[in-house]
């Protein structure tokens, strides 16, 4: 609609109600300005009566009445009056002037001047009737009638109306002006401050637009424009999806369909010695979780540590088996060590040393000279077994974690031409914190030794750039994010990791939300009706399950409602068992459960329970679709992949994700409630907000996780990785020509 049709709205109604007004002020003005004048007629009747009382006497008492006669004649000049009567006090008119009407007798003259509008039709118009007493000292002698004109006082009404009429036309037109002229400059600002808004996105000019009288629109707008913008992001999907299928053809476009070699010191799949039988399971690790359905699309070959009882039953003379069981997919081949090796490499180096020293979860690293010289030979013999199973001399290496810190160089050193990929799946600390292990510039040349160096978050990778820079002689190009040393080139990346997104078919496999939910209840015997939050981790002290317990505690004090009607679900699968740090860890979480348990449980209910046992993918997607909340609260984490599962189970785009902002996920994954799990009180209102979250804004978080974990899916982390190491191999080759052509 344009300016004038707006104003148009405005001022029609304004124009009526002035034409309303006029309307119903004129009767009223007329009976007013009547009522004036009958009140200045009766007082002019009264001085018209006072004068000729002592006439009227007279001539009564001498009965001349002609002489009174000319005196009333006289008195009748007067343009105004009309006629004169005069009355006996029994009603009989005695006297009159020439032009007093005959229809009007004394009797109808004193009904009317009774009356509130004392006048009647005659034949020259409309008469005021005032019927006066002329009084002596015996009483009443007379009666006086005094008809008065009043077509001077109809001529003064329509005068005054005429001024009205005009005057409200008047007002009229000028407060027609006055708002044409105000709505066109308003309108101007309104339509200035909408063009800002909109050019800017919402985003500049915040203040202008807070101090225009646009201000309470704009907040409003701007929100309306993001959903719309949402929306249309969302009808498109994924820019171009990143999936197995992208990920093979970009092995062979920029890789030429060379040779991937993955090497991670866990296992894809652990074979055991059950029940008589060998039984195979996929280990609790994100790594795992996340590097599998890469392996899946790449083919290749997984060097890992043999950790099962029955993995040497499985595999052939070279220690290689074919995996996925029943797929056969790719190949893993595995190395031995002995219980000595594994304790000082894994439990004494990595997870005494290494882990606590990154994750700063206030647990001291230990660092012992025996466990790093374990730590040393094992990486060694995983850089041999790289070199024993390439087939050329330039693999593309993706070398998984901090077990193998040392390795890139070594593998740099047999093979000159690979690329070496090393992804650091933990957080890197601040060089302060990580320059209390001794042999913090052994573990950072090692790292050099890689191609790309990636990280979850840029975070880690300043943090690491910042490290090489105190404590080793290195140069770096900040711009680019490399770190020369040696003559060797590092490029450091950050690649946020994910997981895979389910597929159609996959979805479609899994059992309804409503069954998962009757299943879960049933296993755990609790009421359909129960709210249900849940964790899944492994036992370890950087996960913060017990600053999640004294969370659950908390809610449950401050808001003794949810006594009864609510139950946390903790899934912890046993982890490093033999590192006391761990087998504590595990025991003051069983303690402090039994005692909130003590505390809130009744014999038919618990508020917490523990499930401490590895779950498989499958019985932990169903406690995922079973459950409303999921509770992610580590003390500092890479990543968290934990959180991704969940978000990718929900497909009926309900369930409240409460995330810790010290995971890696948390700069990712904004619209989940995100707690500091140190702050308990924070956390047990996030539970109680959760519990409490309307279905729609649900729906609008969970849609909008969904869409950032299936556009940020696992393939895109590989597939950003082995872009970047194909652009690094053309480089080479092209430099290998070059240099080729100048010697020739
Ligand atoms: C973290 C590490 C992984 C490790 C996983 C499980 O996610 O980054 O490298 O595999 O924990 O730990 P575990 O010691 O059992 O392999």
């Amino acid at each position: 609609m344009n300016t004038f049709g707006l104003q148009a709205r405005f001022l029609v109604p304004l124009l009526m109600t002035l034409v309303v007004t006029a309307y119903l002020a004129l009767p009223v003005l007329d009976r007013l300005t009547l009522r004036w004048f009958s009140r200045d007629l009766n007082l002019r009747g009264e001085l018209v009566t006072d004068s000729l009382t002592d006439s009227i006497i007279d001539g009564l008492d001498e009965n001349n009445l002609s002489r009174l006669s000319l005196a009333f004649e006289r008195v009748a000049r007067d343009e105004r009056l009309v006629a004169v009567g005069l009355c006996s006090p029994s009603d009989d008119l005695i006297l009159h002037t020439k032009a007093f009407p005959r229809s009007i007798g004394c009797r109808e003259a004193r009904e009317i001047a009774g009356q509130p509008y004392p006048q009647i039709e005659i034949a020259g118009g409309s008469v005021h009737v005032g019927f006066h007493n002329i009084s002596s000292v015996e009483g009443v002698a007379a009666r006086l009638i005094l008809l008065h004109d009043l077509s001077f006082i109809e001529r003064r009404s329509l005068d005054t109306r005429h001024y009205l009429v005009t005057l409200l036309a008047l007002l009229g037109v000028v407060v027609a002006l006055i708002t044409i002229v105000v709505a066109q400059f308003m309108w101007r600002g309104w339509i200035a401050s909408a063009r800002a808004l909109l050019d800017n996105g919402g985003l500049a000019d915040v203040k202008t637009l807070a101090a225009s009288e646009f201000a309470p629109l704009a907040a409003d707008l701007r929100a309306r424009l993001r959903d719309l913008e949402d929306e249309f992001r969302r009808s498109l999907g994924p820019e171009l999806e990143w999936n197995p299928a992208r990920l093979r053809s970009l092995l062979h476009t920029q890789l030429r369909g060379d040779e991937v070699l993955v090497v991670s010191n866990r296992e894809p799949y652990i074979h055991d010695t059950q029940e008589g039988g060998v039984m195979v399971r996929q280990p609790a690790s994100g790594l795992v979780t996340a590097v599998e359905p890469v392996m899946r699309a790449c083919s290749g070959t997984w060097i890992a540590h043999g950790s099962g009882s029955a993995d040497r039953l499985v595999v052939d003379a070279q220690s290689r088996v074919r995996v996925p069981p029943g797929s056969e997919e790719y190949t893993l081949r595995r190395i031995w060590l002995t219980p000595e090796e594994e304790q000082g490499y894994y439990y004494g180096f990595a997870n005494e040393g290494l882990w606590p020293l990154c994750h700063v979860a206030h647990v001291r690293p230990t660092f012992r000279e025996a466990d790093w010289e374990r730590y040393r030979e094992i990486n060694q013999r995983f850089a041999d077994a790289v070199v024993a199973e390439a087939r050329s001399e330039d693999p593309v290496v993706l070398v998984q974690d901090y077990h193998f810190a040392l390795l890139p160089a070594m593998i740099r050193a047999q093979l000159p031409k690979a690329t070496i990929l090393t992804f650091w799946h933990i957080p890197w600390p601040n060089p302060e914190s990580f320059g209390i292990c001794p042999w913090r510039r052994e573990i950072l040349q090692g790292m050099l030794g890689s191609t790309i160096l990636g990280f979850h978050t840029r975070f880690h990778c300043k943090n690491f750039i910042e490290t090489v820079d105190r404590y080793l002689e290195a140069r770096i190009e900040h711009e680019h994010s490399i770190i020369s040393y040696q003559d060797d080139e590092t490029l450091i990346e950050s690649y946020p990791i994910s997981i895979e997104w389910p597929s159609e078919k996959t979805a479609a496999s899994w059992p309804s939300i409503a069954e998962c939910r009757q299943s879960v209840c049933r296993r755990l015997g609790l009421p359909e009706t129960v709210r249900l939050a849940i964790g899944v981790d492994r036992f370890d002290y950087t996960k913060g399950i017990l600053e999640r317990l004294n969370a659950v505690e908390r809610l449950l004090e401050k808001h003794p409602e949810w006594c009864g009607r609510f139950v946390f679900v903790q899934v912890a699968a046993p982890s490093r068992s033999t590192l006391e740090e761990y087998r504590n860890f595990q025991d003051r979480i069983e303690q402090l459960t039994a005692r909130i348990n003590a505390r809130f449980g009744r014999s038919d209910y618990l508020p917490i329970i523990l499930l401490a046992r590895h779950h498989d993918h499958h019985a932990v997607t169903e406690l995922y679709r079973a459950a409303e909340i999921c509770l992610v609260t580590s003390l500092h984490d890479g990543m968290n992949l934990v959180c991704k599962e969940f978000v990718a189970a929900r497909d009926d785009e309900r369930g409240v994700l409460i995330l810790s902002r010290f995971a890696g996920a948390a700069r990712e994954m904004t619209e989940a409630l995100i707690v500091n799990p140190y702050h308990v009180e924070e956390s047990a209102d996030a539970l109680h907000k959760a519990l409490l979250m309307p279905l729609p804004e649900q729906r609008e978080r969970m849609a909008s996780l969904r869409m950032t974990v299936r556009e940020f899916n696992v393939y895109r982390w590989a597939g950003r990785m082995l872009a970047d190491a194909g652009r690094s191999r053309l480089r080479r080759r092209i430099e290998a020509r070059v240099e080729r052509h100048r010697h020739t």
